[in-house]
């Protein structure tokens, strides 16, 4: 066993200005083309100068964009699924031209990156939301947002001259560079990364805590970055983590920081996406539970299981290790699949985000078999406010 992971194709992206290059940078920047971007399009830069998307070190051209829908695959052949571009309405597109370099701003005018823009093109959004998203309905919250952006996507590489301002939990923010440092320090040769949006609940912890016994260390990565509005707010995910941290978990095994992404909800593809992604971040390991990031019933329970039988453990590299549906079971008295209880599912204490959520408007208390007390009163707290 290595005692690094290599990130996705070899070498960790650092696009990232210092220096004198970033003073040159900002003052050019005043005399350039400008467009402001969400902060959906932020969080993408920062991830692609920190090389947490790497082998990336812009927004995809037209080849690459092709390769990745209809194929999962960048136009060299490396595994990629979801699509990283820079969309822009026509009238936009219409007053810059390819060869130019363009500043990036924030929606409050702050200067973000630069874009060497090498590409305008055209690209079908149905063809995008059938093959990522499985479905184009809009009720899909990944295809609403494809629906949504500009007909026109810029290619290029970017580079970062100021990372975002603002940002919730600069303590936790670790970029694949200090993760890969703090692995070294810390002696864990094999890093287990759980990807979650939710609160904590037992089934996570569940699969936390198998998974920590195989491996050296557990790297607890909460995506902060955009989720669809029904989900609940990062800022609470994180309370909760931290109580249960301090509580339950061993301090030496175990690591909190947060990936500033924005959710896909592309289920299966974005489980593909997710673990590459935490590879870069120097993880050998990767969790993939039931429903992966998804959403609604688009996507079977397992298709993010099935989905790595597509591409070969050489190419994805990251082991990913995959868990059924767990519940608590009343009758076996702990946390089980049904790969390890067979009693009547009456026993068993399951329940969907979506229940959770209405239990909590509702100021219905949290059964605790399903989640711990701590996190309970957390958020039935902010619920009650
Ligand atoms: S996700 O969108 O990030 O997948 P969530 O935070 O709920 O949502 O899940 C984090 C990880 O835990 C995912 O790998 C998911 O498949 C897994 N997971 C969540 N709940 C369960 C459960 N009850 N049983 C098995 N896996 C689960």
């Amino acid at each position: 066993m290595n005692d690094t992971i290599s990130p996705h194709g070899g070498k960790l992206v650092n696009r990232i200005l210092e220096g004198e290059k970033r003073q040159e940078a900002q003052k050019k920047a005043e005399n350039l083309k400008s467009i402001k971007v969400s902060p959906r399009i932020v969080s993408d830069i920062e991830l692609i100068a920190v090389g947490a998307l790497s082998p990336i070190e812009g927004f995809m051209g037209k080849e690459d964009y092709d390769s990745v829908v209809g194929d999962m695959r960048l136009s060299n052949g490396l595994p990629w699924t979801i699509p990283v571009t820079l969309p822009v309405s026509v009238e936009v597109a219409d007053e810059i031209e390819e060869g130019q370099e363009i500043s990036i701003l924030d929606q409050k005018g702050n200067l973000i990156a630069m874009l060497n823009l090498e590409e305008r093109f055209f690209y079908d959004k149905e063809s995008e939301a059938k093959n990522v998203y499985r479905t184009t309905d809009s009720a899909h919250p990944g295809v609403s947002v494809l629906n949504s952006q500009g007909d026109v996507l810029l290619g290029g590489e970017i580079n970062l001259v100021n990372r975002p301002t603002d940002v919730e939990f600069p303590n936790y923010r670790l970029e694949p560079a200090q993760t890969r440092e703090i692995f070294k320090k810390k002696g864990w040769r094999r890093v287990v990364a759980f990807q979650t949006r939710n609160p904590i609940h037992r089934a996570h912890e569940y699969l936390q805590k198998c998974a920590l016994e195989m491996v050296d260390g557990l790297l607890i990565h909460p995506i902060v970055g955009e989720t669809k509005s029904d989900d609940i707010p990062a800022h609470l995910r994180i309370r909760c983590y931290e109580e249960l941290l301090e509580n339950y978990y061993p301090e030496d095994r175990s690591l909190l920081s947060v990936l500033p992404a924005a959710m896909r909800y592309a289920g299966p593809r974005e489980a593909i996406f997710h673990a590459i992604v935490r590879k870069n971040y120097g993880c050998t390991h990767f969790i993939v539970g039931r429903d992966h990031a998804g959403v609604g019933n688009y996507y079977g329970t397992y298709d993010a299981h099935k989905i790595f039988d597509e591409f070969s453990s050489e190419e994805i590299e990251i082991t990913p290790l995959f868990f059924d549906h767990a519940f608590y079971c009343k009758r076996c008295n702990g946390m089980a699949t049904k790969k390890t209880c067979a009693c009547p599912p009456e026993n068993h204490v399951h329940l969907s985000g979506t229940k959770v959520r209405e239990m909590l408007k509702n100021k219905q208390q949290l059964p605790k078999e399903f989640t711990r007390p701590e996190v309970a009163k957390i958020l039935m707290e902010a619920y009650s406010n």
